[in-house]
């Protein structure tokens, strides 16, 4: 299965926000529903938004003005721009071209996470590994297979995987709601942490190496990924235990010098409050949620691409 496709003239996708109850695929066919779709987080993920927004042009039927809004849907992943850009470059040729290099970029994406899963399981040492992740980098966040998971999958099929520790990622909770549900169906020993346990777990030791993705990499390294990835990298670099970030080239953006030029998404105060839809905080709470945060350069042990590894 595939988390996103062009299908029959339109866009067909998993919506993440039913998982893990209800494995539902939407059929998108309008620009605006899949804004909303990418607002909502229905696809999510950095290579699944740089597919989507390629498919996205496809849509827009040469509309600028619908290209540009899908453009900027969500600002903090660079592969949202990144695929509504490449699609764009061909309108005018027709929609056929449009559809031609959405569907390329597809298959290159396929293949990254391919490549990527066998380059970082080659890269970590040792068997039996523990190994520590935060929000959903798996097939959901790709189209198959993904990036930081990816590696975890590969080191599962290749016999080397005693367990995954994930953390439950709130607010939305792609930890426990979609990395949990991936890491079932492919059978790898997993359980589920607190976010706020991530650091001290690494401190007590018998952790081998923290995976993430990115959702921006900035030209010195620097790496936006999903809000609490910056205590884990501090964990780490405390504990002294290799901290991977697992992304394909076209997360980097070779435009943004560095992390503080990253715009960090901030999402609605009704997040943090509740969840998923049952208010906690008393009526009237106020709340502030960065969606990402920035990890700096010099605590990143290598970043994995589908084409090299990148050490400080
Ligand atoms: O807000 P999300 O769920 O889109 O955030 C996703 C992440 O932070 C992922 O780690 C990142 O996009 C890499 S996915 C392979």
């Amino acid at each position: 299965m595939r988390t996103i496709d062009w299908v029959d003239g339109a866009i067909e996708l998993v919506d993440q926000t039913l998982l893990p109850d209800e494995l539902v695929m939407l059929r998108i066919t309008t620009v605006d529903a899949l804004i909303e779709a990418i607002q909502r987080l229905a696809v999510r993920g950095a290579p699944a938004l740089g597919v989507a927004g390629a498919f996205g042009v496809a849509l827009a039927d040469g509309d600028r003005k619908a290209i540009a809004r899908l453009r900027e849907a969500r600002p903090t992943a660079v592969n949202l721009a990144w695929g509504v850009d490449q699609a764009a470059a061909h309108v005018e040729e027709g929609r056929q071209a449009v559809l031609a290099r959405a569907e390329r970029l597809r298959d290159e994406d396929i293949a990254a996470c391919v490549a990527m899963g066998g380059r970082g399981a080659d890269l970590i040492e040792g068997d039996r590994l523990r190994v520590m992740t935060i929000c959903n980098t798996g097939a959901l966040a790709a189209v198959e297979r993904g990036t930081a998971l990816g590696v975890i999958q590969t080191l599962h099929e290749r016999g080397r995987l005693a367990e995954v520790l994930a953390l439950e990622t709130r607010p939305l909770l792609q930890g426990a709601r979609l990395t949990a549900w991936e890491l079932d169906r492919m059978g790898a020993p997993y359980r589920l942490i607190a976010d706020s346990a991530g650091p001290s777990l690494l401190a007590r030791g018998g952790i081998d190496a923290v995976l993430i993705g990115a959702d921006r990499i900035a030209a010195n390294g620097d790496t936006a990924n999903k809000v609490g990835s910056y205590s884990l990298a501090l964990g780490a670099e405390r504990a002294g235990v290799p901290f991977f970030v697992v992304a394909p080239e076209t997360t980097i953006d070779p435009s943004t010098p560095s992390g503080e030029h990253i715009e960090i998404e901030d999402r609605a105060e009704e997040e943090i409050v509740s969840v998923r839809g049952v208010r906690l905080a008393p009526e009237g709470t106020r709340a502030l949620n960065p969606a990402f945060d920035v990890t700096p350069h010099d605590l990143i042990t290598a970043i994995v691409t589908d084409r090299r590894v990148f050490r400080p």
